[in-house]
């Protein structure tokens, strides 16, 4: 009889912690957020974009929390956070990023500067918008794996602080729509606009090395980077993704026929494995690829088809020390896009 009581002691104790693991906590954070300019009016390529300012900055401290919260994820283990660092310019230094239980995604962590300014989106290059997309990895069974947005809603709606939050600043109910909303108003403040090559432009590049400028002549010029790495994003610029010769079969196909998105430089110094699937380590190499390494596969994208990219090794070097350039320091230590919960 003594056992039997041990026993069912021992499996409600069991029974009990495994609840525990997944149940809510009330993780208390401070509900008066300081109050940050995430939309600053001296933001460049921001215009007449975002009219109701003092909203959206509200919405995007909102945002922040949940990008920040492990209470996204299944079990409470994951946040967005979690694979994008502010520190490394929101990405991981991992070749692949380890999702919930020890799972590992596929491809290379991407950073989320300038995102919602790009015209696609993830590796494959998805159109639309930004907030088309945004609530895809908290579903994604390897990087959050909620069920759907729904269960997040329903979950959320169970953390006494989130539910007087969405009706403060919405005056609703949490919702999928309005968590999608949070996040991308978050995600979409993180604007890089004060690297040293922006300060350049106004200057003529004043402020560069000569190695630098060469690099600036070689990216735009002869390298033929700017065709592709476009605007003030160095982001594709009408097609959404495209194939760089990196195999002559590609076990991911990403978009179909080896097409990737033609991701942003912005902070490319900092985010460190290079391309979809992580396979460069350093910008020497990938520099190095262009130059030497492309692969004759049929959809390679026609500019670097027939004319090889000649570049002797000063001007690698040249064009790695203009990559430089583009990391933006401020974005990467400013408070607003650190994680609230400390
Ligand atoms: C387990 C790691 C992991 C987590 C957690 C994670 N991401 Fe990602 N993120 C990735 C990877 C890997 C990619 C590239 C995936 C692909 O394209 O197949 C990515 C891509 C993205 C992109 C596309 C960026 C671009 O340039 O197009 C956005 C936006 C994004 N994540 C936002 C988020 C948000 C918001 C969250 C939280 C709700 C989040 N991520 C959680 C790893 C993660
Ligand atoms: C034909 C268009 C095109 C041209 C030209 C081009 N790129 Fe790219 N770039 C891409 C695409 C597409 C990817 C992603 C490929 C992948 O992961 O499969 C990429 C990826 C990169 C990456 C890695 C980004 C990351 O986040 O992992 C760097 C760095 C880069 N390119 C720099 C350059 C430089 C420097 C040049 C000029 C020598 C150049 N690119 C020319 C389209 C292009």
């Amino acid at each position: 009889m003594k056992n039997i009581i041990a026993l069912i002691l021992v499996l409600s104790i069991l029974i009990f912690s495994c609840q525990d693991k997944t149940e809510v906590d009330q993780v208390n954070f401070d509900l008066n957020l300081e109050h940050f300019d995430y939309y600053e009016e001296d933001i460049p390529f921001l215009n007449s974009f975002f009219a109701n300012k003092v909203k959206h900055d509200e919405i995007a401290a909102l945002g922040r929390l949940l990008f920040y919260d492990t209470r996204l994820s299944l079990n409470n283990s994951i946040s967005c956070a979690s694979c994008h660092k502010q520190h490394l310019g929101f990405t991981d230094n991992k070749r692949f990023s380890e999702g919930i239980e020890n799972y590992t995604t596929s491809r290379n962590s991407m950073t989320l500067v300038n995102n919602a300014f790009q015209i696609s989106h993830f590796w494959e290059g998805h159109g639309g918008l930004l907030s088309d997309h945004i609530l895809n990895p908290i579903s994604n069974h390897i990087e959050m794996g909620m069920r759907s947005a729904e269960q997040l809603s329903e979950k959320l709606k169970s953390i006494e602080q989130y539910e007087h939050l969405f009706q403060d600043i919405f005056e609703e109910e949490i919702s999928e729509d309005l968590i999608r909303d949070a996040l991308t108003t978050f995600v979409g403040s993180i604007i890089s606009y004060n690297t040293k090559f922006d300060k350049g432009i106004e200057i003529d590049f004043a402020n560069f090395s000569l190695s630098e400028k060469n690099g600036e002549s070689i990216f735009f010029g002869k390298g033929k980077c700017g065709h592709c790495h476009r605007g003030n994003h160095f982001a594709a610029f009408w097609r959404e993704s495209t194939n760089i010769g990196l195999d002559l079969e590609y076990t991911d196909q990403g978009a179909g026929n080896g097409n990737f998105k033609v991701p942003t430089l912005r902070n490319i110094a900092l985010t460190g494995p290079y391309m979809h699937d992580g396979r460069f380590e350093t910008l020497e190499e990938v520099v190095n690829h262009y130059v030497n390494g492309i692969q004759e596969h049929p959809r390679l994208d026609w500019t670097l088809q027939n004319s090889p990219i000649d570049l002797n090794e000063e001007e690698q070097e040249d064009l790695v020390a203009f990559l430089h350039t583009l990391t933006d320091y401020d974005l990467i230590t400013q408070e607003k896009f650190s994680n609230p919960f400390k």
